[in-house]
């Protein structure tokens, strides 16, 4: 191991593919972290499982096979950021292949609140767990987290549910799996045009979303956001260099007719430093069932969730509407990804 990085920005500093070498263990994902981590061919042996998971949890023993599965073994779950689904279903997601769990959400009931590190915390972890789910507001925190636990020679997976601004892999897991379903009959995710909307400087969940989606071919991505929200340039950048064909605008309403597949996001105003996000119109980037009867017939929209206004919950029952499906597929790849990295999804076969 190179000499020790004494804090996460020095550590988190450095460029993604030096990081990214600390992550896997004999060819295998270890620690989750971001998305760029997912080939294609990784990401469709994940979505298999999640079929075949999916599957066996409409048949009381395929739920119970399912459990006995990782019966073994222990999760924590240390949300630090609020949330909802991402811990929700990774709860669930555990308790689908029989995982135990623990969890730590409001560190002022924790040893922090007596002024323990999060350091020291997630050690305390990886002594009692298997695994680590985390989530954390700062960048990179959980990253340098799974490099500090790796140098102590009692090293778990860690999970990264979501770190600040900067990624949210099994979001963009989940969001990729939904794609991949919606369109299975119209040529699976290649060779379509895909929206962004919304929040794209600061949504973590486009930010994944798109690298994931950038390794498949000849897709084709409308950026479409305030100027104050559009995407970042290190993301545009990454873009440009996967030879991804982009276009930016503000105007939702002169794309919404072409796309495949909307992805809609909420203003995320907890990251304003001086009420930035009350200066815009957000009706400019939001859906109706007016706007949306101009989509495609079989075009979808996603939403990583919560919404806000920018989604009429009249459109909910429009069959292009796929966010309720979406957070239910998160469940089913989230369990996926715990076989995988547990190393025994190959005894799916057995059932
Ligand atoms: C997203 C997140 O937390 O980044 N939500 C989620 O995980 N489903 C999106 C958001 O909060 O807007």
């Amino acid at each position: 191991m190179e000499e020790s990085l004494k804090t996460y920005e020095e550590y988190f500093s450095q460029a993604v593919e030096v990081r990214m070498r600390h992550y896997e263990k004999e060819g295998r994902l270890q620690h989750v972290m971001l998305s760029h981590q997912f080939s294609i061919s990784l990401m469709e042996e994940l979505f298999d499982i999640a079929d075949h998971v999916k599957e066996m949890t409409r048949k009381p023993n395929g739920i119970e096979f399912l459990k006995s599965l990782l019966c073994h073994k222990k999760a924590m779950l240390y949300f630090t950021q609020p949330s909802t689904r991402t811990f929700l279903s990774f709860l669930t997601a555990c308790q689908m292949v029989g995982m135990d769990t623990g969890e730590v959400r409001d560190p002022s009931l924790s040893s922090e609140y007596k002024g323990e590190s999060q350091e020291d915390g997630v050690r305390v972890f990886s002594s009692y767990f298997d695994m680590i789910i985390m989530r954390d507001p700062k960048p990179g925190f959980c990253e340098y987290m799974a490099y500090l636990l790796d140098s102590t020679g009692r090293s778990v997976p860690i999970m990264n549910g979501g770190s600040g601004k900067d990624q949210h892999p099994t979001q963009a897991l989940l969001d990729l799996y939904t794609m991949h379903r919606s369109f299975q009959k119209t040529g699976g995710i290649p060779k379509k045009r895909y929206a962004f909307v919304g929040d794209l400087l600061r949504g973590r969940a486009v930010r994944s979303s798109v690298m994931l989606l950038s390794q498949y071919k000849d897709v084709e991505m409308e950026f479409i956001a305030p100027s104050s929200f559009q995407i970042a340039a290190d993301l545009e950048e990454y873009l440009l260099s996967q030879d991804v064909n982009i276009h930016k605008t503000d105007n939702l309403e002169s794309v919404i007719s072409s796309v495949d597949c909307i992805y809609m996001t909420r203003i995320q105003d907890e990251y304003d430093l001086s009420g930035e996000s009350n200066l815009i119109d957000y009706s400019k980037y939001s859906l109706t069932p007016d706007n949306v009867s101009r989509m495609k017939k079989n075009s979808i929209i996603l939403h990583p969730l919560p919404r806000r206004h920018e989604i009429s919950p009249e459109v909910d029952a429009d069959p292009r509407a796929m966010y309720w499906r979406q957070l239910r597929n998160g469940v089913y790849i989230r369990a996926a990804l715990l076989l995988y990295v547990f190393n025994v999804a190959h005894r799916l076969k057995e059932y």
